[in-house]
């Protein structure tokens, strides 16, 4: 791959889109973004993106009558600037069956839990219920199962006693924007990459996620 085609989808705020264009700015990722799409036109992201010079959308899918259109006018969206890799940074949609097959092993999450644990919502305020004493967030290839694709890292962080469902959010946001551009960057790289369910690293298949930490990488 020269230079690879990216596609963020967002929802929100584009924390974590900024993070990754941060890291094709600074040349980390060897890559461009073709395009930023988000399904609310009201995503602050949007403005991150322009402010960039990169192109970006909303296609609302308040203005659809069901899943299964959305998705289909999402593809045809997408599919335009022909995608080495869709990255879902904040892209608070459930997704078709048909979409997931069609971006097979080309499309990221990024999640805010230690996957399997806590997919879903809400995963900040469930784990001080839960009383873990570790937090985190997952790169995860997309999969037909919910949050349950195969994981390629995960950063993990310690739950202060003091903690709140928002100052948990913020330290694990903090640690999101380091392993979404990381794994996007080796996946642009050409040395990652998902078959048969399973994620192979330069060459490699991961047995465990890749864990960042104590601002290091274990590879175990
Ligand atoms: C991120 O914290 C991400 O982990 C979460 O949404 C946030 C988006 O923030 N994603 C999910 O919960 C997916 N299930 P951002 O718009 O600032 O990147």
């Amino acid at each position: 791959m020269s230079k690879a085609n990216i596609v963020v989808l967002i929802s929100g705020a584009g924390s974590n889109l900024q993070a990754i264009i941060n890291a094709v700015e600074a040349g980390q990722i060897p890559g461009e973004i073709r395009a930023v799409i988000s399904n609310r036109p009201d995503a602050k992201g949007l403005i991150k993106a322009t402010v960039h010079g990169i192109e970006c959308s909303v296609l609302n899918h308040k203005q659809f009558p069901d899943r299964e259109s959305f998705d289909q006018a999402l593809m045809t969206d997408i599919d335009h600037y022909q995608p080495d890799l869709l990255v879902l940074a904040g892209f608070m949609r459930i997704l078709s069956d048909d979409f997931i097959d069609h971006y097979q092993n080309r499309m990221m999450n990024i999640h805010p839990s230690l996957l399997p644990h806590f997919r879903g919502l809400h995963t900040h305020q469930r784990v001080l219920e839960a009383g873990h004493a570790q937090h985190g967030c997952s790169v995860h290839f997309v999969t037909r199962e919910l949050d349950g694709g195969p994981v390629v890292i995960q950063a993990v962080i310690d739950v202060q006693e003091d903690d709140t469902p928002e100052t948990l959010a913020a330290r694990v946001q903090q640690q999101e924007h380091i392993i979404l551009p990381l794994a996007v960057q080796w996946y642009a790289e050409g040395r990652l990459r998902c078959e048969n369910d399973c994620v192979i690293l330069d060459g490699k298949p991961l047995t465990r996620p890749v864990i960042w930490k104590n601002q290091s990488l274990h590879y175990q």
